[in-house]
């Protein structure tokens, strides 16, 4: 407030539509008498009156309502359209109680009658502050705008770099770690088979190591998996999806189904990674929170977006737990698909189940996403390879 205040001190520009140059100068004295300081043109035609809002636009406009060859409400509607942050008040001889209601309709910041221009200076500084507190508002909104999409280009970017980063990962441990394990078996076993029979202790020995090795490769790989499941590259989302369903009834003893209604194999990378991350934190909830014996997963196309329905038979989400808005897994499976241009949508209905909805946009068919890399060889872009999940015999593209 002390800023508005103060800068009301400041000299402002003002544009008088008048055809009497004594009321202009009138009106021009009331206001310095009121403590105003400011520069201000006169104009009396439509001609000038547009010039004068082009050439410099004013900080105030004060229009007669009835000038020869020309009318107050046209000139509101120039303003608006030309100056829409410029207050606009009418300074006129007579105006009926209609006429005035119209206008502040039509958008005029107020009305002030010539033969009682004492009110001008209070309605003026009302004006003016009003303004500098709307451009205030503007230029915040503008600038949480601003840091709004600066925050989801960095979720975009963090969920991209984790998801290379496991990837990454997940080769290293299963391709490196493997492969010196099985190397280290192949070791024991030739040890092994040059030890006289008689060391029977040994050979006890060795079996338990050959045993532990194969423990170890079996963790090695689970690992690889958890991070980044090779059939999501290897084989697509469906299959993805299926392979995660006979996890969870393996590990549950929750009956789980997945219905697919999309035959095609989809490839895109982010489209996969974000339903089957959502499809992973879903059925994590379900065993977490629902109480459920059963769970039907749906996967559908319908109006060029791409539908993964998950049902369980559960207690219910209640609308209180679903606009929760300190609920980090759900706030992540929302995002997750905001980013993709979609949505989540959960419903819960008490003692019967959950349905958690997700509808992500189908990408082009040629997508622009797809990742190219420059080949020195053939002098020209080419699609990047995919990666070979870790676990993946062939790729099937
Ligand atoms: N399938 C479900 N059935 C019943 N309640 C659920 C289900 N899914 C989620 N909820 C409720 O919604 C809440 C929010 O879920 P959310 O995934 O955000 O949090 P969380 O699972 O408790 O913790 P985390 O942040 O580790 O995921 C849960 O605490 C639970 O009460
Ligand atoms: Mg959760």
């Amino acid at each position: 407030m002390k800023e508005l205040r103060s800068s009301m001190k400041i000299e402002i520009h003002i544009l008088m539509l008048e055809d009497s140059e004594a009321d202009a100068e009138l009106v021009a004295h009331s206001l310095r008498k009121g403590g105003m300081i400011f520069t201000s043109e006169r104009a009396e035609t439509r001609v000038e009156y547009i010039r004068a809002l082009e050439r410099a636009p004013p900080d105030l406009i004060l229009s007669d309502y009835s000038l020869p060859s020309f009318d107050g409400c046209t000139a509101l509607a120039i303003a608006q359209a030309k100056c829409p942050g410029a207050p606009f008040i009418f300074v006129t001889g007579t105006l009926g109680e209609e006429v005035a209601i119209e206008t502040l309709k039509q958008g005029a910041t107020d009305y002030v009658l010539k033969h009682r221009l004492s009110r001008l200076v209070p309605s003026v500084q009302r004006a003016l502050r009003e303004a500098e507190e709307r451009r205030e508002r503007r230029h915040a909104e503008e600038q949480l705008r601003q840091s709004h999409e600066q925050l989801r280009a960095l979720s975009v970017y963090l969920q991209h770099v984790r998801e290379e980063e496991r990837i990454h990962i997940a080769r290293e441990v299963h391709d490196e770690l493997g492969q010196a394990l099985t190397g280290l078996k192949l070791q024991l076993a030739w040890l092994c088979g040059r030890l006289p029979k008689d060391l029977k202790a040994l050979h006890e020995k060795t079996r338990n190591m050959s045993v532990g090795i194969d423990e170890t490769i079996q963790t090695v790989r689970r690992i690889a998996t958890e991070l980044r499941p090779g059939v999501l590259d290897s084989a697509g989302l469906i299959a993805a999806l299926e392979w995660q369903a006979q996890q969870f009834e393996k590990q549950t003893g929750i009956r789980c189904r997945v219905k697919p209604a999309v035959r095609e194999t989809l490839w895109d990378q982010d489209l996969n990674t974000a339903f089957f991350r959502i499809f992973q934190e879903t059925l994590t909830n379900v065993i977490r929170h629902a109480r459920a014996t059963k769970v039907e997963v749906r996967f559908a196309e319908m109006g060029g977006f791409l539908i993964l329905v998950v049902k369980d038979n559960g207690r219910g989400i209640s609308d209180e737990e679903i606009h929760n808005t300190k609920s980090i897994g759900l706030l992540g499976m929302r995002e997750r698909a905001a980013l993709m241009g979609g949505e989540v949508r959960l419903h819960g209905e008490p003692g019967k189940g959950t349905t958690v909805t997700v509808r992500i946009p189908r990408p082009a068919k040629n997508p622009s996403r797809e990742k190219w890399k420059w080949n020195e060889n053939e002098n020209s872009f080419n699609r990047r390879p995919r990666r070979r999940a870790p676990g993946a015999e062939t790729d099937p593209r």
